[in-house]
């Protein structure tokens, strides 16, 4: 599972402090103190080149696509540099099976319309307990409309994996979808995505990976995980507020959209509802070559193509957060007023984010992170949309507190997040 290559690239505390630079917010003080981004898993900050990207892009060549003149033209060549990105960032080589829309919900629930189309009564579909809701309202409300049932497979409580014997009981000759996450954005759970799509494609069910968790940390590869569609989202790896959405070719040519009648009726076009966010497509280009650039730059190969580039990246990104969430997760478990979720053995930390959420023995969520914001540090309450896995666990209404590393977190922040979570 885990995506470790044999390559010297490494993030270091100077190599971090680097990166920090690039972003604008990162700089930003709350009562003479940097503020702490523990909220990564609810959207990153950005680096000058998107904004720059996105700024250019409204000031020299904005405009619609398709028309004879430069800055339509200029704006088509754009969209289709992005595509290209997008499809080396997913790991596939047809850009034209790359989709963006306005977020990962909005898109799912624009396919799941479609596929719904070609369900019967009798057919079935699979949703996960330990999904954000996106991958899982969407289906069983198209379940609904369909008249098909719904199966949800539970989650181990105990560390917040997947039943993986109850999915192999609920795929059938009759499953036509099985949705699932890629990693939980709550408890930080990877899923073994390979395996269980192998489980589904052995009954001739369609697999639909939510990777908007996975995205900031680990190289998605549609490829190797034999997926049908993979849905994430822009704003959680360092790009402005767009959702992607991959899917196979073929099924994205046969399957119906709901579309107008003079768009286009060719990929990927058939598919991009309205008139796009150009600016903003711009700035996930960027976004995914600030990663590629931090392969490079890491390795010292500043010739890499981006997809390898990426590979460095994402090589050093994984090792470093490690290292960070060993010591936030090892802190953590020694305050006894707190109770981490999911798996907290560092044996395992292969098959985790270094997300986290926790409860506390006296204070809600809401409280304990309007505290930690009162000093200066983002973190996040509630249930985040893990609506099922929250209730799952017995947290509901109250849910818990989420802490969530990215690779421009420091030592430093893990430490007086500790220092101030202990004080609370
Ligand atoms: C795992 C996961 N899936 C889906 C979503 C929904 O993404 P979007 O906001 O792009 O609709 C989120 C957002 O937090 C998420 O964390």
């Amino acid at each position: 599972m885990s995506q470790i290559h044999s390559t010297a690239a490494n993030l270091d505390s100077a190599s971090v402090e680097e990166q920090r630079q690039l972003f604008p917010a990162l700089q930003r003080t709350h009562q003479d103190s940097p503020l702490v981004y523990f909220d990564g898993p609810a959207g990153t900050q950005v680096p000058t080149s998107v904004i720059s990207a996105i700024s250019d892009y409204l000031t020299r060549c904005n405009s619609n696509l398709h028309g004879n003149f430069p800055t339509s033209q200029e704006s088509d060549q754009w969209l289709h540099e992005v595509h290209c990105g997008a499809a080396d960032f997913l790991g596939v080589s047809d850009p034209d099976e790359v989709i963006f829309g306005p977020n990962m919900t909005s898109l799912t629930f624009h396919l799941s319309r479609s596929l719904a189309k070609t369900w019967k009564p009798g057919d079935n579909v699979v949703v996960t307990r330990l999904d954000h809701d996106a991958n899982v309202r969407p289906w069983v409300l198209a379940a609904e409309d369909a008249g098909v049932e719904v199966r949800m497979v539970p989650v181990d409580v105990a560390d917040c994996t997947l039943d993986l014997e109850k999915l192999n009981k609920m795929l059938d000759s009759r499953t036509k979808l099985l949705a699932v996450g890629a990693a939980s954005n709550s408890v930080g759970t990877i899923n073994p995505v390979a395996d269980i799509v192998e489980r589904a494609h052995a009954v001739g069910a369609l697999v639909y990976v939510d990777a908007v968790h996975y995205a900031p940390h680990r190289l998605v590869d549609c490829e190797q995980w034999n997926c049908d569609f993979l849905a994430c989202s822009a704003y959680k790896f360092f790009g402005p507020h767009i959702g992607v959405l991959w899917g196979r070719r073929q099924l994205l040519e046969s399957l119906v959209p709901y579309r107008l009648n003079p768009a286009p009726n060719v990929i990927p076009g058939r598919w991009m509802t309205g008139t796009q966010n150009h600016e903003c497509l711009v700035g996930v280009l960027a976004a995914i070559d600030y990663l590629a650039d931090l392969g490079r730059k890491l390795s010292g190969e500043h010739e890499l193509l981006r997809r390898p580039a990426l590979q460095r990246a994402f090589t050093a990104i994984e090792n470093y957060e490690r290292q960070l969430s060993t010591r936030l997760i090892s802190g953590l478990i020694e305050m006894p007023q707190i109770s981490v979720k999911g798996i907290v053995d560092p044996r395992r930390f292969d098959q985790r984010m270094p997300t986290l959420s926790f409860a506390h023995e006296r204070l809600t969520s809401a409280e304990v992170t309007r505290r930690l914001g009162e000093q200066g540090i983002c973190a996040w309450h509630g249930n985040y949309y893990a609506w099922e896995l929250s209730h799952a666990l017995g947290c509901e209404p109250e849910g818990m507190t989420r802490l969530g590393i990215v690779h421009y977190n420091t030592e430093s922040e893990v430490e007086r997040v500790l220092n101030a979570i202990v004080q609370l």
